[in-house]
Formats: C-alpha cells, structure tokens, sequence
C-alpha cells in the first residue's frame, strides 16, 4: 500500500511557520491563557495567590515553569463546573470521565472551543493520510467520552461522510463496513481486535475490507499490536493521543509517513516534561511525565495539567511543533512488581510477538501470604499454523520470555479464545484481585 506525502500547500500555515515564529505565538497565547484563567477561575487564582506568583511574572516561556500544576483532583474539588473559566451559559458542551473512582472529570467547550477541537481533529486526520470525501466509520463512544464527538466534528470538518456508530453491536459494525465501504476506522486498538475477530468468526478476512487507514488511541498499545492490527487489516495504523481535561483527542498524532512518535500540536497545547516524583522539568530527550497548558481554550483553560502519561520530548520533524514519543503507560498503571516497574504494554508486547497466542489479555494481581503474584492470562490464537504445541508450553515459553525482557516471575495461563472479556471501548488489563488493606 502507498501514501502520498502531503505537499506542503496541504498543511496549515502554522505547520510550516519557523519555530521562532511558533514560540512568539505561543508566547503570547501562553499569557493570555494564564490571565484567563486566574481572572475567572477562583480555585486557580488561589492556588497561585499561596505561592505567591501573578500572570505578570510570565517574562519568558520558561516562566512556566513558576506556576502551579493543576491535578485531576483540583476537578474532583471544584465539581462540576468550578473550574470553567466563563458563565455557564456560554458552555455549549459538556464531556466527562466515566467517574469509576468516584466523582467524574467535569470538562467543557464554548462554541470556539468545539471549533478548534475539530480543526485539531481535522488536521489530526489529515496527518493520518485522510482525506475530504474519504468515509469515516466512527467506532469510539459516543455520548459523556470524548471520543465519539471529537472525531465526529472533525471529521465532518475535514470533509468526510462520517458514520457515527459508537461502540459496541460488533456484528452490526462488521455489516456497516461491508456495505458502506469506509476509508477509516476511528476505534481504540482493543476494539478493532474485537471487530476482528467477528469478521473471522463470519468466516470474512479483514484484509479484504475497505478500510485503509485506522484512527486509534484512548488506551496504551504497543508497536506490536500495531504491526498485529496492519497485518490483520492491511491498514496504516496511526496513534493518536489526547485526554479529556485538555480538550479530547487532537492533542497530537503521528503523520502517515513517520509513524512512531506523535507531533503535539503546540500552536494549542504547550507540553513540559517533568519528574513525576519531584515536579522538576526535565530537558527536552529525557522521559518523565507529560504536562500540557492549553493555550487558547475559552471555557476550561488547563494551566501545567498532570497528565501522568510517561513518555519524552523530540525536535519537530517537518514541522516546528516537537514530537512525543508513543506513550509508554500511565504513572497509575504502572504495576511495581517485586519492585520493578512493569507496564502492561512491555507484556502485551511479548504476547503478540508470539503467534500460538491471541492478542487478548488481562493481567491479575494476587496476594498468596505476603507475597503478591501476577497472572497474566492470554486466549490461545485459534487460527496459529504449525504442529500443535501445548498450552503448558506456550504458557512456559512467555513466562520465561517476561523473566528474561522484564525480569518478573509470572505465572501464565492459556485460556480459551472468547474467554476474555471484550473491551468496547478502553481495554482494562489489569485486574488486582489483592485484599484491600
Ligand atoms: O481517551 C481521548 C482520546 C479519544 C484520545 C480517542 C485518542 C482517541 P480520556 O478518556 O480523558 O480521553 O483518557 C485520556 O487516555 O491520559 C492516556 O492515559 C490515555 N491515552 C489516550 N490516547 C492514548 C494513546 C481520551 N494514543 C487518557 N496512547 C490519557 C496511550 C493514550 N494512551
């Protein structure tokens, strides 16, 4: 399959600007934003009242570095609508986080806001290799996740014939892309899989499908999968990041041509990276936590935002904007094991590097005494060619291959294909079954 490159008439001026010219910009839309914010968001200007610093002490993008962070709990405080920045009235949408640990994440959009999260979305596409005129079958969630809605805006925006199906009726989102022929899929990798597997089960190769071009994210996946995921579909695979409390999806994304690092788009989103234990900000190149400041939302400006995902800062490649590397796992996901850090991903890795095993998995935690365990169940891979080998010894082979990589003692257990718990929109692979203490 090939891609044309797009010519440079196809990008926006600001993708083309000098990075001289990005950080005036920046620069200028970075006070903005903080006199917003701490104008009309009570809850932040105290916080920068405590430690003593004014928007004015911004001299230099570096000043950044002086103000407070802001936290999902300082949401969680301030809930619903304490952190939005104008009247309620002007609000003209709301998105939220499921709330699974208590309070959800209240975030919302005036009606500039939902217009420059389509653009983002727009030129997030275009990056991706989509086109106008191109079908886009939108598989994310529709309704409080941001998903749905961010891709469908865009979409449209950029001129595509959306279909907005959601999640979930995975038998009916086989028969709408059969019949309506789409050029991209926009779904979370764990899903995809799961859509998959119910073209094989009607007895249907996914590579024979319409799609070219599939629109992930929302969930850590590996460069595996990505390879699992082309192979199975014959598509270019491109990641694409973002969270709620920035904006949605469109916070950045890998361009067709250079897959394997993710441009932010900094002309909105200003990105730092820093120590997750200390809060120092670490030089461009070295890994840390990621922490954006939205540079020109109206109705929930997010100043030094913790995201908790880890990942490092790379020079710009085309355009002035830096790149982020595929993130590796969230500061909260991250198993300590015996004391060593273990990501899902690391294992999902090594799963789907073995063909006798099915790229579905979950990870349990146990307690036995004092000693905690970790099980890591995957669904033997049905169609796998060659001479039959036990699930004793495919099970053996990964744990010894998650000792030597990762350097944990796991006890694997092959299962049966369907037995996993099919994920319809962010997968959970972790499940810890440890007694609360
Ligand atoms: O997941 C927004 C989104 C929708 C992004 C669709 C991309 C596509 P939240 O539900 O607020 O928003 O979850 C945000 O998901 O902090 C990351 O931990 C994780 N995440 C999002 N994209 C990626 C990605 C949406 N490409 C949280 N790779 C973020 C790894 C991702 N993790």
């Amino acid at each position: 399959m090939t891609f044309g490159v797009p010519g440079m008439g196809e990008l926006e001026p600001i993708e083309r600007a000098s990075r001289d010219e990005l950080a005036s910009l920046q620069f200028d839309r970075l006070r903005w934003s903080v006199r917003h914010a701490y104008d009309n968001v009570a809850h932040y200007r105290a916080k920068c009242e405590t430690i003593g610093v004014v928007p004015d002490d911004l001299l230099d993008l570096s000043d950044l570095a002086r103000l407070p962070f802001t936290v999902k709990d300082d949401l969680r405080q301030t809930y619903p609508f304490g952190m939005f920045a104008v009247p309620r009235r002007q609000v003209v949408r709301i998105h939220a986080s499921s709330g699974t640990t208590g309070k959800p994440t209240v975030v919302g959009y005036t009606q500039g806001d939902v217009d420059t999260w389509a653009g983002l979305i727009a030129r997030t596409l275009r990056a991706g290799g989509a086109k106008p005129g191109d079908i886009l079958h939108n598989a994310y969630g529709y309704g409080l996740f941001t998903g749905g809605l961010g891709y469908h805006y865009g979409a449209e925006k950029l001129g595509c014939t959306v279909i907005p199906l959601s999640g979930g009726q995975t038998e009916r989102q086989v028969k709408l892309i059969r019949d309506f022929e789409p050029d991209i899929i926009a779904v979370t990798p764990s899903y995809l899989l799961a859509i998959g597997d119910e073209f094989r089960r009607q007895g249907l190769d996914p590579r024979s499908c319409s799609l070219r071009i599939g629109m992930f994210g929302a969930e850590p996946w590996s460069e595996a999968m990505r390879r699992e995921i082309e192979e199975t579909f014959d598509m270019q695979a491109i990641d694409t990041y973002g969270l709620s409390e920035i904006i949605g999806p469109g916070v950045a994304a890998e361009c067709v041509e250079a897959k394997g690092t993710l441009t932010i788009w900094e002309d909105h989103f200003y990105p730092e990276i820093i120590e997750p234990e200390t809060g120092r900000v670490l030089p461009d190149g070295e890994y840390g936590e990621l922490v954006l400041t939205s540079l020109t939302k109206q109705a929930l400006p997010m100043i030094r935002y913790r995201t908790r995902d880890l990942t490092r800062l790379l020079p710009g490649s085309g355009r002035p904007m830096r790149r982020i590397e595929r993130i590796s796992g969230r500061s909260d996901d991250m198993l300590i094991f015996h004391g060593v850090n273990v990501f899902p991903s690391q294992i999902e890795e090594l799963i789907v590097a073995d063909r006798r095993l099915a790229p579905h998995y979950v990870l349990e935690l146990h307690r036995k005494g004092h000693l905690d365990t970790l099980d890591v169940v995957v669904e033997r891979r049905v169609e796998a060619g060659g001479p039959p080998v036990s699930d004793e010894v495919a099970a053996a082979d990964l744990a010894h291959h998650v000792k030597a990589m990762i350097g944990v003692t796991v006890h694997v257990r092959v299962v049966d294909e369907g037995s996993i718990e099919r994920s319809l929109g962010k997968a959970k692979r972790v499940l810890d079954f440890r007694p609360k203490d």
